[in-house]
């Protein structure tokens, strides 16, 4: 490995640490002590990334889905990995389940390039979009601790049980976690149902719940912008 190489590396990982101290224990303003702008962090970040081969799914991925949208957004929407179409295009939500995300922000005022940055918990498609597996989590979301310390949103939305039962630490059900927001460190984390669960039972009921926690998003985004 090249020097450059591994002082890039060795950045990274002080950074997934800090930001990991961060969330528990300290200030979260620290992650961006080596780079000046969020958009610096996020491209060496990404470069440091390709080729990467941490975990099994590297074996059958075509493109690793990094992240994408407004690296200075105050709101960040994580799903769970990239499915199909994400993992051709390169890019996170950009099928079926993504255009109604892109519809449900819209409702509530958010333009998803401009106002939000949407990532995934793991960066790599599982095969034939099986849920992802405890040594694969561990091996990705160090980078997406990374991204989120280079950001630092006010609001994260997680989108499915997934995703928020991982950021949370906790294995209760999305319907016990939904229509509730989570205090993380300087920020809060709001639980919502996955866009594509919402296309698979597309009843009332879930779709209203989806809309009380986009509106809570919504005015959480706005208390916390304007303190
Ligand atoms: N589902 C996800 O969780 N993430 C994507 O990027 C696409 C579909």
């Amino acid at each position: 490995m090249a020097a450059e190489e591994l002082a890039e590396a060795l950045r990274s990982l002080a950074e997934s640490l800090r930001f990991y101290q961060a969330m528990g224990l300290k200030d979260l303003a620290l992650t961006r002590d080596y780079f000046p702008t969020p958009e610096e962090a996020l491209t060496r970040q990404e470069q440091g990334l390709q080729g990467c081969p941490r975990c099994k799914l590297s074996q059958g991925r075509t493109t690793i889905v990094f992240g994408s949208g407004n690296p200075r957004a105050e709101l960040v929407c994580i799903g769970e990995a990239p499915g199909a179409d994400e993992d051709a295009q390169g890019k996170p939500f950009v099928g079926r389940a993504g255009q109604l995300l892109t519809k449900m922000l819209e409702a509530v005022g958010f333009d998803r390039e401009r106002d939000c940055y949407i990532g995934n918990i793991l960066k790599c498609r599982p095969p034939a979009n099986r849920s992802p597996e405890p040594d694969e989590v561990a091996a990705c979301e160090p980078f997406l601790l990374a991204q989120l310390g280079a950001i630092q949103p006010k609001v994260i939305l997680a989108l499915g049980a997934f995703a928020a039962q991982t950021l949370l630490r906790t294995k209760e059900p999305i319907g016990k976690l939904r229509g509730r927001v989570f205090p993380l460190h300087s920020m809060v984390l709001i639980p919502t149902f996955h866009p594509a669960f919402l296309l698979r039972n597309p009843g009332q009921e879930f779709k209203r719940q989806a809309w009380e926690d986009l509106k809570l998003a919504r005015q959480e985004y706005d208390r916390l912008r304007s303190r």
